[in-house]
Parts: C-alpha cells; structure tokens; sequence
C-alpha cells in the first residue's frame, strides 16, 4: 500500500508570491509532495502566459523534489480524479477569505465526495500579499522585491519597467 501523502495546491499563480512559497513550505511539513497546479483556463486573463508562469514556480523549486509543477484546466475535481490526489491546500490569508474559500471547499466536496480542502495561515507579513496588488503596484512603477521572489521580480520589471512606457 502507498503511504505517501500527496496534496495539491492549486491556483492562478499570476504571479508566485513568497505568500504561496510560505503555503507550499508549511504544506510540506504534512505532505510528502504537493503538486503547485497551475489553472491555465483559456477563459480567465492574466499577465503572464501559462509557460511563463510555469517557469517562474519552476526556479523558485528546483532545487526540491518534493515539489512537483503541473498545469490544469477545467474542473479542479476533475484534476484530481485524474491524479488520484484527494487533498487540496489553499491559504487563508484574512476573514474576508474565509467565505470565498468555503464556499469553493464545500461546492468542490459537493461535486466530488472524496475531495478534501485543507487551509493553512500564512506568515502575518504576507497576510495582505496578493498577486494582484503585486502586479498593480510593478504596473504603477513600484517594485516590493521583499514579497515576491527574485525571479518574478525580475519579470515584473521586464514587463513593465522596461516597456518605455510611463506607469498606467
Ligand atoms: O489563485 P486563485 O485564482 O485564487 O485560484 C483559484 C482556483 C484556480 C483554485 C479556482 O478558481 C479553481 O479551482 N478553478 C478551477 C475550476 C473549478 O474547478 N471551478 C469550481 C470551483 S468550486
């Protein structure tokens, strides 16, 4: 029989932030590997393509077998079923959370009996981190290297800095 227990932590990672990084690191003293599954829906915009984002999770974990990356699209359940993994993680960050989370916990469970939502609290410095702030304040000029890694710092400058075009 397999032991091994495995999660899934799934998102739109449009950017990774050090608040998803901090997720994966507290995940990890439960699971045995989590799979950082990347929704590429073709419905849902974002700024960085599926490959780019992919790219950027892949530098921050390299280094860490544990960690494996994936992208899917469709129904998250359906994503599981196909993996035989029946844990999702997902951060809490603050209350106003709370409700969208629960409601995607109890609607996934509700499609898929065996699928159970774990959450796990970041660290209170990244509690008011999101990807969107990140990308509205590198799209304003600014830079918050201290919450993202060092990579998609990088990138967030590439593609707004370095445009030759004036902050929005
Ligand atoms: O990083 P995000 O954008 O908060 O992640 C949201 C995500 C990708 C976990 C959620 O939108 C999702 O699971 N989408 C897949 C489609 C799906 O299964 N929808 C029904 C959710 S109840």
């Amino acid at each position: 029989m397999n032991n091994t227990k495995n999660a899934v932590y799934p998102g739109s990672y449009d950017p990774i932030t050090n608040g998803h990084i901090d997720i994966i690191e507290r995940g990890l003293r439960i699971f045995d590997h989590i799979t950082v599954a990347v929704l590429t829906n073709p419905d849902k915009q974002s700024l960085f393509s599926r490959d780019e984002r992919l790219d950027m999770i892949h530098q921050c974990f390299k280094q860490n077998p544990r960690i494996k990356v994936d992208t899917f699209n469709g129904l998250l359940v359906d994503y599981l079923e196909r993996k035989q993994i029946h844990t999702v993680v997902r951060g809490l960050r603050a209350i106003s959370d709370f409700e969208v989370e629960f409601q995607m916990a109890l609607m996934n469970r509700r499609i898929s009996r065996d699928v159970e939502t774990i959450f796990l609290v970041p660290s209170v410095c990244y509690s008011f981190l999101s990807s969107r702030l990140v990308k509205e304040i590198y799209r304003l000029g600014g830079s918050i290297p201290q919450m993202v890694p060092e990579v998609v710092d990088q990138r967030l400058k590439e593609k707004f800095h370095s445009q030759n075009h004036p902050p929005a």
